[in-house]
């Protein structure tokens, strides 16, 4: 009999990997939650309660993730090493979280580097299951992007079960090599030690790396999966921003927690080998209760009365925020946006709240200089209800003698400035729940994600529009490129839109309109919806750049 290849014969994936029966139950509440969502913006996920016992807010200091050392380093680039392991962390004071890590601590460690001055991490996956590293917003050859079918295997991964894919049909191993169900025997590489390399060849602004891992990056990043790094070059240095300890990076995340303090989250298949997927009530995201920055819950961070340069990243699953940074004494504190997800403005822009969409990364200069000494200046997402209002806060601890910090009026020159009549092609993209044939899922123009499938083939060069529509709210991000937006709903965009960006919040029923130009490399990528229940259900596909 011959092997079902995916995408064909009418199969779905969903139906391949033996899903249709549990999805199919729940196609109606499916859709009927997607209209639910459509009326309540806000709501982007059902949210989990946590039975731990949960800290006041303000009271854990905030951790900064540590710089991670190169093992050696020579004319051409930095090498680093990086083991994927299991910790016990504190995260909630006097609980033990277990964690699934990228060198033993959640966020993994930051890796600081230079434009384009290369970076190869080793990774080595001691983790139960296989594991894939993405470096968000990276312009990184396709061969190490972390195509989610790319996996480093862990070497405690039986042997017989390596050559296939978990919970999908065997296939004869390919030498040893990897395997699966996958119709391209290229589909799938494997090896227990992966070295990908980055050129960081791009603008200088804050990444991150993550889990990628074909449906089962949501709950893997949940774990702890998730880590910053950082591209850095002598004009940015230049120009006098808040730097040293008054820069600060941010990963905003929220979880939740059992009663012993173990991290909560309703996979169908909790040990992530063989079935993906989340519980009914979660199809459209997983929200926690517990707001994390870098790791700790609703922290605070001691500080002067200077300009703070905060990068932030909204490396949650699902959870939109939309921020202020507020006084005691109730002033909402200027928000100076300096740069987006693919680094500097041309010219700053002063929000008083800013949203922040899943894996969206905004630079912000927010100055304490008005606030009291001994007083706190809350960061919140007024997105957010109850506890889950809080974010973190700083506490002013003393007037500096000096700020010499600035903010100049320019912040770059070399923003791409593409224009409408660049654009060769114009393509449409519907991000929507349906149904595939198994039931509930959440698709691209009408298909669940197919790694066999090529979606998009576009020539190296070529500068396109795509015009994006929602159903609800998706975060759509691609892969290789940086893109601006030429307008929503229509309109022009918002304020928050500015600079490059590689991800942009779609919001219930809008139509957003983005240009890009495919230029970098060859080879085959991602673009999907960065709510990462979404993706894992099926809101990614295939770009080919050729
Ligand atoms: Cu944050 Cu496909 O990535
Ligand atoms: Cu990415
Ligand atoms: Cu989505």
């Amino acid at each position: 009999m011959p092997e079902p290849r995916l995408g064909q014969d009418g199969l779905t994936r969903r139906q391949i990997l033996g899903l249709g029966g549990a999805f199919g139950l729940l196609t109606t509440t499916g859709l009927a939650t997607a209209a639910t969502l459509a009326r309540r913006p806000a709501t982007t996920g059902a949210q989990l309660r946590s039975t731990a016992a949960l800290p006041p807010p303000h009271q854990v200091p905030l951790p900064i993730p540590a710089v991670l050392k190169p093992t050696s380093t020579d004319g051409t680039g930095d090498h680093y090493e990086i083991v994927q392991r299991e910790t016990d962390a504190e995260i909630l004071p006097g609980l033990t979280t277990r964690l699934w890590t990228y060198g033993g601590t959640f966020p993994g460690p930051t890796i600081e580097a230079r434009r384009g001055r290369g970076v190869t991490v080793t990774h080595r996956n001691e983790l139960p299951v296989p594991t894939v590293v993405h470096l968000h917003g990276g312009r990184t050859p396709a061969a190490w992007d972390g195509y989610p079918t790319d996996l480093v295997l862990p070497a405690t991964w039986p042997q017989a079960a390596a050559h296939r894919m978990p919970a999908m049909p065997a296939m004869p191993a390919m030498d040893g090599a990897g395997g699966g169900a996958m119709a391209d025997p290229r589909a799938v590489t494997s090896r227990l030690t992966r070295d990908y390399t980055f050129p960081n060849d791009q603008r200088p602004t804050l990444l991150w790396y993550h889990d990628h891992r074909m449906d089962f990056t949501a709950p893997a990043i949940w774990r702890g999966l998730a880590g910053l790094h950082i591209v850095r070059d002598d004009a940015e240095d230049a120009l006098g921003l808040p730097a040293g300890p008054r820069e600060i990076p941010l990963m905003i995340a929220d979880r939740a927690f059992t009663a012993d303090g173990a991290l909560t989250y309703p996979s169908l298949d909790p040990t992530l080998r063989e079935r993906p997927g989340v519980s009914e009530p979660h199809l459209a995201g997983v929200l926690g209760d517990v707001i994390l920055v870098n790791g700790a819950p609703w922290p605070v961070h001691e500080t002067d009365a200077a300009r703070h340069r905060l990068r932030l990243l909204n490396a949650s699953n699902a959870r939109h925020y939309e921020l202020e940074a507020r006084t005691e004494d109730g002033r909402r504190l200027d928000l100076v946006q300096i740069g987006s997800d693919q680094g500097l403005l041309t010219t700053p822009v002063t929000h008083r709240s800013l949203p922040l969409a899943p894996a969206e990364r905004h630079d912000l200069v927010v100055d304490f200089a008005t606030a009291p000494v001994g007083s706190l200046v809350r960061l919140v997402n007024r997105l957010g209800t109850g506890r889950t209002r809080d974010v973190m806060a700083f506490r002013i601890t003393r007037r500096p003698a000096a700020d010499d910090s600035r903010i100049p009026p320019t912040l770059s020159t070399d923003l791409p400035d593409w224009h409408r009549q660049d654009a060769v092609r114009t393509r449409d993209f519907a991000f929507r729940a349906g149904r595939t044939n198994g039931g509930h899922g959440w698709l691209i123009g009408g298909r669940p994600f197919d790694p066999a499938r090529t979606d998009v083939t576009v020539p190296l060069g070529d500068t396109e529009i795509w015009r994006l529509v929602a159903d609800v709210h998706h975060p759509v991000h691609l892969h290789l490129v940086g893109f601006r937006i030429l307008s929503r709903a229509g309109r022009p965009p918002l304020p928050h839109d500015a600079g490059l960006k590689d991800t942009v919040s779609l919001r219930p029923g809008e139509s957003v309109e983005i240009i890009t130009r495919f230029d970098g490399y060859r080879g085959r990528y991602l673009f999907h919806c960065h709510n990462a229940e979404h993706e894992d259900m099926g809101m990614m596909a295939n770009l080919e750049v050729v």
